[in-house]
């Protein structure tokens, strides 16, 4: 106790020297500017893209696709009715309660697996003990929790869906027609932030069980584990790079037992990450010096309003949390699986 007292008055005395109080004084402010420039960026109807010289011509069509298409409504099933979703253990951080309830309420006749580290330690043990070193090696969760989800999917098949996404219609339709289907992120995000177009996104996936593409990325874990990005290691980028490797040497129709269907970004990630508007706006701020498809891109997010909202034919969407770099999760209490899913399969 005695202990405690004397830190915090040491602590006090520090922050109290006139160059730290100072120092403090200017960094609270730039915070509290920062926030606000961030702040109003997100909250604003249009960003500022409504001010920003993008001319749209009368005939433009914006990116992307504007109905959805055929699926069939009876038949069997390519895909097994199960979702799985990962966390560290069973206890949901709050704010993913009613997204976790989404997808239990849009599939009643599907299983629901929970994987947590203990499990999915145990599965990897099972199935591909050569691979626990690797996972256990990853030094940040977010490699454990990528690379678990090929696993799950190569050995068991379903659907996979992150934490922060929105289930708001069945996928039934997608899990008869697709062995395997894959989301990519909204168009406008690699062409603005790379200029290039098709990220797979690796936030929600589906195949069968033992399906090619996911042996293909189980498989190459080891040879990336110690990529310096995580993006390249395990995340979007390796996604990415081995769908065009897999399409590359076995080009086939996607709905080919062993094809791959990447969905238009309208089904699954219809809204744009609001922590891109700021980056974007300043990008669309260029226009006349942007290739081509960014321009096209910056017409688009203008026609269509920065795409803030699903739309008729989407469904999932997904809430872009970031939650690896998201403290504020720890503020709320966390909801044991059991009580939100009663059905829940824990591995
Ligand atoms: C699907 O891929 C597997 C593994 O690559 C192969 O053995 C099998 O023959 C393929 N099936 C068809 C119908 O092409």
């Amino acid at each position: 106790m005695g202990n405690i007292v004397n830190t915090i008055m040491k602590l006090v005395l520090a922050v109290s020297r006139p160059d730290t109080l100072r120092t403090l004084g200017v960094g609270a402010i730039f915070i509290t500017l920062l926030h606000f420039i961030i702040k109003f960026e997100q909250v604003k109807e249009y960003g500022d893209f409504y001010n920003l010289y993008i001319p749209i011509e009368e005939e433009f069509v914006p990116l992307g696709i504007s109905s959805p298409e055929d699926f069939p409504t009876s038949g069997p099933y390519r895909i097994p009715k199960i979702i799985h979703q990962t966390w560290k253990n069973r206890n949901i951080p709050s704010k993913f309660s009613k997204w976790v309830k989404s997808w239990v309420k849009n599939h009643p006749d599907w299983q629901y697996y929970l994987w947590t580290d203990d499990s999915a330690r145990k599965l990897i043990r099972e199935r591909h003990p050569h691979l626990l070193d690797v996972f256990n090696g990853y030094e940040d969760g977010i490699r454990r929790a990528d690379s678990l989800r090929y696993i799950i999917l190569y050995e068991f098949g379903g659907v996979y869906a992150d934490m922060d996404m929105e289930s708001l219609k069945p996928l039934d339709p997608f899990a008869r027609k697709y062995a395997c289907f894959l989301g990519q992120e909204p168009y406008e995000h690699p062409i603005l932030d790379g200029g290039y177009e098709g990220l797979v996104i690796n936030a929600l996936m589906a195949s069968r069980a033992k399906h090619p593409y996911m042996k293909l990325l189980m498989e190459n874990l080891p040879k990336y584990q110690n990529m310096w990005s995580v993006m390249d290691s395990t995340g979007p980028h390796f996604v990415t790079l081995h769908f065009r490797d897999f399409n590359k040497n076995h080009p086939q129709p996607a709905d080919h037992i062993n094809g791959t269907y990447l969905a238009p970004s309208e089904y699954f990630f219809p809204t744009v990450d609001p922590s891109k508007y700021f980056w974007f706006n300043a990008q669309c701020g260029k226009f006349m010096k942007l290739k081509p498809i960014q321009q096209k891109a910056c017409k688009s997010l203008k026609v269509n309003k920065l795409k803030k909202k699903p739309l008729s034919f989407s469904y999932t969407d997904h809430h872009w949390e970031h939650t690896y770099i998201d403290f504020r999760l720890s503020l709320k209490g966390p909801v044991d699986i059991k009580h939100l899913v009663p059905h829940a399969v824990i591995y």
